[in-house]
């Protein structure tokens, strides 16, 4: 059963994991390039854009893939609509192999916002010194607010970065230990913490961090979701991949 994995997460990387072992299943894991010096792959993998739907649709002809298993950023909206289409129009499958978003609990302060402009202005006009976790995208949008200090967390350095006055770069690559977030976040004396509210374990401690030093976190809201069908657990996606195998 030849599989496509769209990439690009934590998810990705242990379905890859968990797929590499199996003789009866031939997977291909497709990044899309944005990190300069990806995790290897323990599968064969492909990078760059398919050249949108229609693009993918073709690819999924020429590689005959049997099924498409969506597990790119909650945030990476173009890339899982276009999966949508081109799946539906070729026949294949999709599942889309995600996490929940985050929730908040007591002690938590929270402003839910809808996008990265929403959250720039959530920062108000007193300067403040502000921890960005949302990656290198979108960074351009705090420009217009440079009376804040910024902390800019990435694993890559953003060019945007020189639009940022008043800022400090940590380059860094999740998973983020409770502890680390703890010393990262009263060394820099930081007040906001600007994060999308990607979900997942690797990059929640942050958030914990944040209530227990009442530190205020400004969360935007993942884009409007799809209706294809979506799972959170990996046995969930290995039950799916059975109950989609191509007739012999
Ligand atoms: N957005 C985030 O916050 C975030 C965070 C962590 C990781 N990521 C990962 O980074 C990648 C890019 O994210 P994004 O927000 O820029 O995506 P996006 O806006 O949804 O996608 C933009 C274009 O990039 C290409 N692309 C995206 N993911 C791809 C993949 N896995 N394989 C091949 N091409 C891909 C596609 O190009 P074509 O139209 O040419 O096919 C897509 O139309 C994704 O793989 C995502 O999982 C994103």
């Amino acid at each position: 059963m030849r599989i496509l994995i769209l990439g690009g997460t934590t998810q990705a990387s242990q379905l890859a994991r968990a797929l590499a072992a199996r003789p009866d299943i031939d997977p291909l894991l497709s990044l899309a390039g944005r990190t300069q010096n990806p995790l290897p792959a323990p599968i064969p993998s492909r990078t760059g854009g398919f050249g949108g739907v229609d693009g993918l649709f073709s690819f999924l002809g020429a590689q005959r893939i049997d099924a498409v298993i969506d597990a790119t950023h909650p945030f990476a909206a173009q890339m899982s609509a276009h999966a949508r289409e081109a799946s539906a129009r070729a026949g294949v499958a999709l599942l889309v192999f995600s996490r929940p978003p985050w929730t908040p609990d007591e002690g938590d302060d929270w402003t839910d916002v809808a996008n990265m402009q929403e959250a720039v202005a959530a920062l108000g006009e007193k300067p403040r010194r502000v921890f960005l976790t949302q990656g290198r995208l979108q960074l351009a949008a705090f420009a217009a607010a440079p009376q804040h200090f910024y902390l800019v967390r990435a694993i890559d350095e953003p060019a945007e970065l020189a639009l940022l006055p008043n800022r400090r770069f940590v380059p860094a690559r999740g998973p983020f230990a409770l502890q680390d977030e703890l010393a990262l976040m009263r060394e820099e004396r930081i007040e906001i913490l600007v994060s999308k509210n990607s979900g997942g374990e690797a990059t929640s401690a942050k958030l914990l961090a944040a209530r227990l030093l009442g530190v205020k976190v400004v969360l935007v809201a993942r884009p409007p979701g799809a209706n294809a069908a979506e799972v959170f657990q990996l046995d969930d996606v290995l039950r799916w991949i059975e109950a989609h195998r191509p007739a012999p």
